[in-house]
């Protein structure tokens, strides 16, 4: 079954009219759909089945306990990137011996966390880090499993915001400055070094880059498997794209057979951090048009979902599809679709030909991934509620904010 579907003119979510979500728990309002999700998993999961290899999800890109829960469900690994990302997972019922923890910044509270609960592997980002790792296992009489995360250098070709494998970015150690560092962690003595990870960026719409980051990273493995260090896991970290509009993004066999090719018969398991290709498609935002104001110079459509719910189109110009709910008859204008925060970058879509009165329902399409993550409450606006449809159920995973919930940990000066 196509997850999303039009009946009659209707958006629906597997079997669950959006207008009926709407009515009943209001907008702004997040819906993924359960089998998009877990197709998306799957498909990633099979595509590697001939070689060794742990899917981890990367957390930041919708975190919410129902969503991890129903990963865990089928066996994932996570990537984490924060001590918060942590709890959630095991909260969610995560495994944490399939847990990486990348992340520039870990602190030592952080680390120490991870290595009670027994994660898989830390993804190193600096020496810096490396030693005080190596301290806080020291401490704990634990030895820290880890991968040292490099920078191979390569242009992911994508949105320079989301683009992390250059060597002028802030992620990873430089490729060629790698091998001394593995040579110092190495004598470390509460070091096990256990892999080797990279990460170039993401939305990658081709499967080149991956291609040649794993070329450089293997050159890498195979200098040290020279020198004596020998890795179990390779982590090519996240980054597959999705179609927002007309991209077409690598399909999960031909990224697989491409990166197995160059993997060879290393006898190394292959790790992966996707965030976006498991959730992205899977969801929508559902916000209702509040008025129409027509100019002489420009048409907006006024709705209840602003930027502190989703800040992708503001923050990176990035385009995502805007579909009426129930399609109507009539002529069709060109809107810019503007939220209620007093800001002009404030706005979800712009010039879109739509066909459109005053509480319409609009579905802004592609939000499972950074989307509600990324939500603030930026003019005192409560965050959304959250929705996962199963089947023709529709659960709700997480409650919309309420205005106690907005101003709990607040409190007044004393008289
Ligand atoms: N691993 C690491 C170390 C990462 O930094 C990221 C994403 C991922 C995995 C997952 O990447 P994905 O498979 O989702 O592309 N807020 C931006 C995206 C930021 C991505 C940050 N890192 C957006 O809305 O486009």
């Amino acid at each position: 079954m196509d997850t999303f579907n039009r009946r009659d003119g209707r958006l629906f979510i597997e079997n669950c009219d959006l207008s009926h979500v709407a009515e009943a728990y209001a907008t702004p309002c997040y819906v993924y759909s359960r089998a998009a999700i877990e197709q998306q998993w799957q498909a990633l999961d099979r595509a590697f089945a001939s070689h060794d290899h742990l899917v981890c999800y990367a957390v930041k890109a919708n975190s919410n306990l129902a969503v991890l829960n129903l990963l865990a469900r089928l066996g994932s690994g996570f990537d984490i990137v924060s001590g918060g990302e942590l709890e959630r997972v095991l909260r969610a019922g995560g495994d944490p011996a399939k847990i990486v923890f990348s992340g520039v910044g870990k602190t030592a509270a952080e680390m120490a966390r991870a290595l009670e609960v027994g994660i898989l592997c830390f993804n190193v980002e600096s020496e810096a880090e490396l030693e005080r790792l190596n301290e806080v296992a020291g401490q704990m009489g634990k030895r820290a499993p880890v991968s040292l995360r490099v920078n191979p250098d390569v242009d992911a070709q994508t949105h320079p915001y989301i683009s992390t494998g250059l060597k002028d970015n802030k992620f990873g150690i430089e490729v060629e400055h790698a091998e001394s560092v593995y040579r110092r962690a190495a004598a470390m003595d509460h070091i096990a070094l256990v892999g080797i990870d990279c990460h170039i960026g993401s939305q990658l719409t081709s499967i080149s880059p991956f291609v040649d980051a794993l070329e450089r990273v293997l050159k890498l493995v195979d200098r040290l498997a020279d020198a004596g260090i020998e890795l179990r896991h390779l982590d090519i970290g996240g980054g597959i794209g999705i179609q927002y509009r007309d991209e077409i993004p690598p399909e999960p066999d031909d990224y697989a057979q491409a990166l197995l090719a160059k993997l060879g018969d290393r006898p190394l398991t292959l790790l992966m951090e996707p965030g976006r290709t498991i959730v992205g498609n899977a969801g929508v935002l559902l916000t209702k048009v509040e008025y129409l104001k027509h100019t002489p110079y420009k048409n907006f459509a006024i709705v209840d979902a602003a930027m502190n719910d989703l800040l992708r189109p503001s923050l990176y110009s990035a385009w995502q599809a805007i579909e009426p709910v129930i399609e109507r008859a009539g002529e069709q204008r060109c809107y810019d679709i503007v939220g209620p925060v007093c800001e002009t970058g404030d706005f979800l879509g712009q010039e879109r030909e739509l066909a459109l009165a005053a509480g319409d329902l609009l579905a802004v399409r592609s939000a499972g991934a950074y989307g509600f993550v990324m939500s603030s409450n930026y003019n005192s606006r409560p965050r959304a509620v959250e929705i996962l449809v199963d089947g023709d159920q529709a659960h709700v995973i997480r409650q919309r904010e309420s205005f106690e919930q907005l101003v709990a940990g607040e409190t007044l000066l004393p008289e």
